[in-house]
C-alpha cells in the first residue's frame, strides 16, 4: 500500500510564522517557478506539471478537501516539480512568499462572488495586484480566466488603470484559449451550462521613476 503521509509530506509545505519560504530549498533546484493560486482539484496544476519538468508548480489552495485530492493524484514518479500549500490567499501571502520570485502566476476561475454586496470578496482587488507585482519576477505574467463576464470586466478594469501592469490583449481579454490552456472539469462544466471563459493575461512592466522637473 501506497505511504501517504510519507507522500503527502514531500508534496505538502507548512509555512512556520514569520519565515519566508526559500523556493530552491523547497523544491531541491533551482528551476523556475510558477504559482497557481485556487488550484481546485489540481487538473491544471498537475497537467502543466507533467507537461514542463523544467519548471516547479507551486500550488496554493484554500479548502483542506481540495489539497486531499491533489495529494491523492500526485505521484511521486512523475510529479517531482509540484508542491502545495493549504492557504487563504490574501495581500498578507507576501509574508510566506518570496517576493521577485515568480516568473508565472496562474489564477483560473477565482470565485466571482456574483452578488453586488459580496464583489468586495473577489481575491482581484488594486492591494491584491499590488502583491501579483511584488511577487512576480521583471517580465513576470499572471494569466487569469473566468466564465463570469462581470468579473472578466472588473479584472479587466481593475488591471487597465496600472501603469504597472500591461494586458496581452488589445479588449483586455479573449475568448480564445491560449495555446498551452488546460480545461479544468470546472470549467468544462461552466462551458456546457451555457459559461465559456474568458482569458486574460498582464505582464508586469517596470514602476517609472517619479519624473521631477
Ligand atoms: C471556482 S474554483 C476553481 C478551481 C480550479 N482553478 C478550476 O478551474 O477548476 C475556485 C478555487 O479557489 C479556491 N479559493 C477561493 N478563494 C481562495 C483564496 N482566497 N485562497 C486560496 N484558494 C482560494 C477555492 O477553494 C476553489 O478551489
Amino acid at each position: 500500500m501506497e505511504d501517504m503521509s510519507r507522500k503527502f509530506a514531500f508534496y505538502e509545505i507548512v509555512p512556520k510564522a514569520g519565515r519566508i519560504l526559500t523556493l530552491q530549498e523547497e523544491f531541491g533546484n533551482s528551476q523556475p517557478v510558477h504559482l497557481e493560486i485556487g488550484s481546485g482539484r489540481g487538473e491544471f496544476l498537475i497537467g502543466k506539471a507533467e507537461q514542463n519538468p523544467q519548471i516547479n508548480y507551486l500550488a496554493l489552495e484554500l479548502k483542506s478537501k481540495r489539497i486531499k485530492t491533489i495529494l491523492r493524484k500526485l505521484d511521486p514518479e512523475k510529479n517531482q516539480n509540484v508542491r502545495v500549500i493549504r492557504l487563504f490567499v490574501d495581500a498578507n501571502v507576501t509574508a510566506i512568499l518570496p517576493e521577485a520570485s515568480f516568473e508565472m502566476i496562474y489564477i483560473i476561475h477565482p470565485d466571482p462572488w456574483p452578488k453586488k454586496r459580496h464583489n468586495r470578496r473577489r481575491i482581484i482587488n488594486q492591494d491584491f495586484i499590488d502583491v501579483l507585482w511584488k511577487l512576480l519576477k521583471p517580465n513576470g505574467k499572471v494569466r487569469i480566466s473566468t466564465d463570469h463576464l462581470d468579473y472578466a470586466d472588473w479584472i479587466v478594469k481593475h488591471f487597465s488603470i496600472r501603469r504597472d501592469f500591461k494586458s496581452l490583449y488589445e479588449d483586455g481579454f479573449s475568448k480564445t484559449a491560449p495555446a498551452d490552456h488546460l480545461e479544468t472539469f470546472f470549467e468544462k462544466k461552466k462551458k456546457a451550462e451555457g459559461f465559456p471563459p474568458f482569458f486574460m493575461e498582464f505582464r508586469k512592466v517596470e514602476k517609472c521613476p517619479t519624473l521631477v522637473d
